[in-house]
């Protein structure tokens, strides 16, 4: 079982840190494909707190860590990561794919004229992962491989200068002047602490691969946000779904053995665009309380809603999950009901697929099945529930379980009721 790929199911911040870091226990290698430090993976170990946004979360388990292709990076950002890694005693054993994109301030200036220009804002982190991707689409992007070659990064910072500021003047009537030595500076800043990361990734993804090691392909954001299977123009700009794990590392589809979908026990969204279940009253914003759901990259309020099966469904099929993980289901603790939506009505029709259309998707009307909630119990009782196993959940939790698989039909292989590793249960291991 070389290759297992973890995809968030829903519109990300799902999990995927506390899984990818829970399997990456018998992983050598943890690789992550797509996106940017639009993501915030959070790994809670013996009650500390790790966030990462372009870091693998496989390294507080001390794994070989590859940022893929697919992935555009941040220069600060990434150094700081590493370097607060460091003031931590933690050294990560890192490389850096020589095809990533990289992100460069100017691009962040434009997402967020970009979002200011728009009638309907997406709602975007302004992390410059838009205009990063645009600009790779269009082939007048900076790679990490160019910070390498003096004449290269010269000759390209040129050209993306002469470029923008054409976009900020005439486009965006912007009197912000760019310049091409602060460009300059800034990649030259960080190239020396990043050089001796970079290399080929795909080489080295390949190499283990032949080598027997087992690898985990981490994804950022989720399904709903993906560029083409998403809420669009409501979504990222990259693809979290299973194409992206192959494009965005470099590896061929017969080495993936097994991909897992995450998944919260409810479900959130930041930012715009339609969400059928949204729950806007005392529920949602109880979830949001007691669930943290507030940004990791950026602190905005999550919206919060039920689980929505049609959706999860739609995940199902376009990632061709193996199986779940559910996470956060101790945050539904304490409610006297949970509703899960296994349909949607419109226009005086049932749907059971996710539709396309946005202004279908908007009328939706979730048809909810209605089951019994379960007890609340504090942190340390669900680690002692999840210290016994399964058996020990209590059983309206494990018949909500039995309906999400009933709808997914795919079986769940981990459950979290809590933040930290020891408040997981494992039914099924990955390697
Ligand atoms: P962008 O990726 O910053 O361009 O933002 C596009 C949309 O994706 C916005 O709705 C963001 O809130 C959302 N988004 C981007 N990254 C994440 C993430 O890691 N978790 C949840 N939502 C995200």
């Amino acid at each position: 079982m070389p290759c297992a790929v973890i995809v968030g199911a829903q519109w990300g911040d799902c999990g995927k840190g506390k899984v990818v870091d829970y399997y990456s226990k018998d992983a050598d290698m943890v690789v992550r494909y797509q996106g940017g430090c639009n993501a915030g993976h959070t790994v809670v170990v013996d009650g500390k707190k790790f966030k990462f946004h372009l870091i693998p979360s496989g390294v507080i388990q001390e794994k070989r860590l590859v940022i893929g292709n697919g992935v555009v990076l941040d220069l600060e950002v990434l150094y700081r990561e590493i370097d607060d890694l460091r003031s931590k005693n933690i050294s990560p054993n890192l490389l850096i794919s020589e095809r990533a994109h990289i992100t460069l301030p100017v691009h962040k200036m434009l997402d967020g004229l970009q979002e200011t220009s728009r009638g309907k804002s997406i709602g975007t982190t302004k992390r410059g992962i838009g205009p990063t991707y645009t600009d790779k689409i269009s082939r007048s992007g900076l790679r990490m491989v160019d910070l390498l070659d003096s004449g290269t990064l010269d000759e390209k910072i040129e050209m993306i200068v002469e470029k923008k500021q054409k976009l900020l003047r005439y486009v965006y009537k912007s009197d912000v002047v760019l310049s091409k030595k602060e460009i300059l500076d800034y990649c030259l800043k960080f190239r020396d602490g990043l050089k001796n990361y970079i290399g080929d990734a795909s080489l080295e993804i390949h190499n283990a691969i032949k080598g027997g090691k087992k690898i985990i392909l981490e994804g950022a954001q989720g399904t709903l946000l993906d560029i083409d299977h998403g809420t669009y123009p409501f979504v990222t700009s990259s693809n979290p779904t299973i194409g992206g794990a192959l494009t965005g590392s470099g590896i061929g589809p017969k080495n993936l053995n097994i991909i897992i979908g995450v998944m919260k026990a409810y479900v959130t969204r930041v930012g715009g665009g339609p969400f059928p279940t949204e729950l806007t009253g005392q529920i949602g914003n109880k979830i949001r309380e007691k669930g943290a759901e507030f940004g990791t990259t950026t602190g905005r309020p999550r919206r919060c809603g039920w689980l929505d099966g049609v959706a999860l469904r739609f995940a199902t099929r376009v990632n061709g999950f193996d199986g779940l993980t559910v996470m956060k289901l101790d945050v539904l603790g304490g409610l006297e009901k949970v509703k899960i939506c296994t349909a949607y009505e419109y226009d005086g029709k049932t749907i059971k697929e996710f539709p396309a259309d946005l202004k279908v998707l908007e009328k939706c009307v979730p048809v909810y099945e209605t089951l019994d909630g379960w007890h609340d119990f504090s942190e340390q009782e669900w680690r002692d529930i999840a210290n016994k196993g399964y058996d020990a959940l209590p059983n309206e939790m494990k018949d909500y379980l039995k309906k999400i698989e009933e709808i997914a039909e795919i079986p769940i292989y981990f459950v979290s009721i809590g933040p930290g590793r020891e408040s997981t249960i494992c039914m099924k291991e990955i390697f």
